[in-house]
């Protein structure tokens, strides 16, 4: 049963499937046929993304009426954000950034976080915050894979978990499962935000199929 504030998940059953997909939704009545799209394919998480207005409403939805799905809360980028989407019922949450003081509104609330670094100093600064999943963002345009590569040199001891975002999809997606450091990868070329405005769900599907597909097919080396 849905109870907003209760039933986080536990990081490693929302990292275990090793992809999120990130959503961009202009809609709310979209919000249940895209993440049946998605279950569809095989995938059963999501973040949607706090870029539009209706991203509390549609996360509210999803969680009420698709309890297969694990959905999380995206580009959360104020303390407010953080606590509407607790509300709306977000299982994680996601920022593209270190923001403390969404960090601490994160852990009051006790819902799992992956802050967003992408400099040897943030992923330092997020560890000594007492952070360990990470989102690396935005990987491509960061360096991707080399830079995850040379991040680990000083931090894998650490434990440190990378879920690179930014610049990935089917082709480049076998790079980045290939890191022991990677715990899984975000990213929309699943679902983009034009096939989500044009209801295209049964292609959603088959790229979330694809994606699953690819992962299947890649050793888990973490
Ligand atoms: C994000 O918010 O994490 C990114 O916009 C996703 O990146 P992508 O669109 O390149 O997958």
């Amino acid at each position: 049963m849905y109870h907003p504030h209760t039933n986080f998940m536990n990081t490693e059953s929302i990292l275990k499937q090793r992809l999120i997909c990130v959503a961009v939704i202009d809609k709310p009545d979209d919000a249940v046929p895209l993440a049946e799209a998605l279950l569809a394919g095989g995938l059963k998480v999501m973040e949607v993304t706090f870029r539009t207005s209706t991203a509390a409403e549609s996360i509210k939805r999803i969680r009420q009426g698709l309890p297969g799905m694990c959905i999380g809360a995206g580009t959360l980028l104020t303390v407010e954000q953080v606590q509407r989407a607790v509300d709306a019922g977000a299982q994680f949450g996601v920022s593209p950034g270190l923001n403390e003081l969404v960090l601490a509104t994160a852990s009051k609330n006790k819902i799992p976080f992956f802050p967003g670094v992408m400099t040897p100093t943030e992923v330092d600064r997020a560890l000594n915050l007492g952070w360990k999943h990470l989102k690396f963002f935005p990987a491509g345009a960061a360096g991707g894979v080399a830079m995850l590569k040379a991040l680990a040199g000083p931090f894998a001891h650490t434990g440190v978990k990378f879920v690179p975002t930014g610049g990935i999809n089917a082709a480049n997606l076998p790079d980045y499962l290939a890191l022991p450091q990677v715990a899984a990868i975000g990213g929309s070329w699943m679902a983009e935000r034009k096939l989500v405005t044009e209801k295209a769900w049964s292609k959603i599907t088959a790229l979330t199929a694809e994606a699953m597909k690819v992962i299947s097919a890649s050793p888990v080396k973490n």
